[in-house]
């Protein structure tokens, strides 16, 4: 689809930056539609504090279906569109996440497995977002697949992102917040988010058996901080398609906050259909229909997390 990709390398001798114009692209009807909706929804939101160090954040949960990747790229898009630069690391071989944020992914484009053999750098495989100028996503494609099995006999196997990460090359994108976007599985490739991160958000859906193998997670969560990447700590814990009109979304929702106490957002993510159509369309629920419950709540989670993030700095 019409997202834009970078350079693959710099052509002139000086700063990496020089060669890039980031606004060199249109600035299309669809993002100025979004962030015009955005300002006139949400007036309190036109200012969100930019942190004062770049913010990886993994989004994890080996459940399937908990809303990873819709939360992944909904808060993406929100902290985008309020200026921040934005990248999204698409490390699931399905691509939701570079689907819904308009990228490119069939097999055969530069994609996040290149990026995890050594072969080219995230700024090489990153690529614009239909859904906001400030918004890349480096993404998934099919070849995925097989790097769970592939990463094991490689070097450093845990750390194929984070050196990724690390490079000069992440600069031409100059990202405020990076999140990546797990597969459903504790595999290689969740090893990988996790050592590459400074935070975790585990989304858990509102429903029967939410609380059902987070355990597991917590524990694989403490390993790699014991082992490969001490600064790890999970931050931020977001109900999913919470239904009000059900006792179960409540029971969940208590039994979740007395557990995480602070960590669990006060935004609560409701069920809507709008936010599962718009990855139909290739669109983030913040363009698809921005005055939507769907699109506010998404709105006031991106806004939480920049302001703890923010209050964090000062503390
Ligand atoms: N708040 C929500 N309301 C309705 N449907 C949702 C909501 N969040 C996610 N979904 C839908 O649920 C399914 C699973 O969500 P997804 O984000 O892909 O989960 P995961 O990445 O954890 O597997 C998708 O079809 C998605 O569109
Ligand atoms: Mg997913």
């Amino acid at each position: 689809m019409g997202a834009m990709r970078f350079p693959a390398t710099p052509t002139d001798g000086d700063s990496p930056m020089s060669s890039f114009d980031k606004d060199d692209i249109g600035w299309t009807p669809i993002m100025e539609e979004a962030q015009r909706a955005t300002r006139v929804l949400h007036p309190e939101m036109l200012e969100l504090p930019r942190p004062a160090r770049r913010r990886i954040i993994t989004v994890a949960n080996q459940k399937g279906g908990v809303g990873k990747t819709t939360s992944t790229v909904n808060l993406a898009a929100g902290l985008a569109l309020h200026g921040l630069n934005v990248l999204v690391i698409d490390l699931d071989p399905q691509g939701n996440a570079s689907t819904a944020l308009g990228v490119e992914h069939r097999s055969g484009v530069p994609s996040v497995y290149e990026v995890l053999l050594g072969e080219i750098s995230i700024a090489d495989a990153a690529a614009r977002s239909t859904q906001s100028k400030n918004l890349w996503c480096v993404p998934a494609t099919i070849d995925l697949a097989g790097s769970e099995i592939e990463l094991v006999t490689m070097v450093a196997r845990e750390a194929r992102l984070k050196e990724a990460l690390n490079s000069e090359a992440v600069e031409q994108i100059a990202p405020d917040y990076i999140f990546i976007d797990c597969p459903p599985s504790l595999g290689l490739l969740t090893v990988n988010a996790l050592v590459a991160a400074q935070e975790v958000l585990i989304p858990i859906q509102c429903e029967y058996y939410a609380l059902e193998g987070l355990g597991q997670l917590l524990r694989n969560i403490e390993l790699v901080q014991s082992h490969l990447n001490p600064s790890l700590w999970v931050s931020t814990i977001l109900l999913t398609m919470y239904d009000a009109r059900t006792k179960l979304a409540d029971q969940v929702s208590a039994e979740v906050r007395s557990h995480f106490g602070d960590l669990t957002l006060r935004t609560v993510i409701p069920r809507s259909v709008k936010i599962s159509e718009a990855p139909g369309f290739g669109q983030t629920v913040l363009t698809y229909d921005p005055g939507s419950r769907g699109s506010m709540s998404y709105l006031d989670a991106a806004r939480e997390i920049a302001e703890r993030g923010a209050e964090r700095k000062t503390a």
